[in-house]
């Protein structure tokens, strides 16, 4: 299964042109988009497979209005459990709770509320688990739900029109269209799933160290050693603090994290506003202003390899 899924959504798939080299100072987690991590227990890989064939599929709604048919019309990209790149996967997140409307709602009556793109999953077990996590709220780009668990839940209710055990989609009496024990292999399967393959550094990441992006931006990350035993101890390079800044005059936004970017974008930025990686530094402002302003210092052949590294991540 994991096979078929990882041809049929090879479209696009930029990066398989590049042999992809391990970083050396990465221990543990290796992969390839779609695939689940190495060394995982049997019965975790039997519900990582249970779980992909619950993200994949159809699902009937149980309202007129909601935002998708199956989990992965959004997050596809480039292969399921990525991000989603068009119009049509966006989402119209409410500005208080960032619980998102049916995307029908942002198009007939005025809501107060922000676009959102479709972040990738890959490796979200790791982030889920990363050590030193001062953020109770960890899942979405507000930071607005605690645990990957509960935002399943939601997705499921508010993305596919589904009933769960937590969420009721009609009038009641409330009967769930999917079991907990089907939404927890959906957990397990984002929790298990690859981060991005990590690749060469090369000369860019010394240019990403001095105009100091590295601050937010942190490459090495580590799992706690609570974390699921195939999950503890890791190190990994998602190239985020998972923390909040300050971009200028929107609200605060948790870094996302910089791994897979060329293969899982653009669009880019929160809200897939953003065309290109280039474009995507110049839009930084407010807390990481100064990091904008090194960029354009350098001079060609120094931003040049800066977009070779951040491309190759
Ligand atoms: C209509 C498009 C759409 C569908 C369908 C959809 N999602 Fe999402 N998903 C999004 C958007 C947009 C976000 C970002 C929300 C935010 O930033 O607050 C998101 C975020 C997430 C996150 C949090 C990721 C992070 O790093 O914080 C998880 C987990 C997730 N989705 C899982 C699912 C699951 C499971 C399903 C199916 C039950 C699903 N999604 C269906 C659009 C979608
Ligand atoms: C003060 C913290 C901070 C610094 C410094 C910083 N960034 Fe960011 N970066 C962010 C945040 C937060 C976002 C998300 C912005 C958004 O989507 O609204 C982001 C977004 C990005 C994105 C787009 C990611 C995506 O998936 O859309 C790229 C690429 C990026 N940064 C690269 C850089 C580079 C290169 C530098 C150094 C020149 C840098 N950043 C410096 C916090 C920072």
């Amino acid at each position: 299964m994991r096979n078929r899924a990882r041809i049929t959504w090879s479209v696009g798939l930029a990066g398989l042109a590049l042999l992809p080299v391990w970083a050396a100072e990465i221990s543990g987690p290796e992969g390839y988009f779609g695939a689940p991590m190495a060394g995982i227990s049997e019965s975790e890989a039997l519900a990582f497979d249970r779980g992909f064939q619950i993200f994949a599929r159809a699902w009937p709604s149980e309202r007129e209005q909601r935002n998708a048919e199956s989990c992965v019309t959004c997050h596809s990209l480039p292969m399921p459990g990525g991000s989603g790149a068009s119009q049509e996967t966006l989402v119209l997140v409410d500005a208080q709770t960032g619980i998102p409307h049916h995307v029908g709602d942002g198009r007939s009556i005025s809501i107060q509320g922000a676009l959102r793109r479709p972040p990738p999953l890959f490796g979200l077990g790791l982030l889920e688990f990363s050590d030193g996590l001062e953020n109770a709220a960890r899942f979405g780009s507000r930071g607005q739900t605690a645990s990957l668990h509960d935002f399943v839940f939601a997705a499921f209710a508010f993305e596919l029109g589904v009933s769960t055990s937590k969420h009721c989609v009609t009038a009641s009496p409330c009967r769930p269209g999917i079991s907990d024990a089907q939404v927890n292999d959906v957990v397990t399967f984002l929790r298990f799933l690859s981060p991005p393959p990590a690749r060469s550094a090369g000369k860019g990441a010394e240019h990403f160290r001095n105009l100091n992006c590295d601050n937010c931006h942190t490459p090495i990350s580590r799992t706690d050693f609570d974390a699921p035993l195939s999950l503890a101890g890791m190190t990994f390079a998602a190239y985020t603090d998972q923390k909040f800044h300050s971009l200028g005059p929107s609200p605060k936004i948790v870094t996302p994290p910089l791994w897979g970017l060329s293969s899982v974008g653009p669009p880019y930025w929160h809200d897939g506003s953003v065309g290109s990686i280039e474009e995507t530094i110049l839009a930084h402002g407010g807390e990481a202003a100064e990091a904008r302003a090194g960029f354009l210092r350098m001079t060609q052949a120094e931003q040049e390899a800066l977009l070779a590294f951040l491309r190759s991540l």
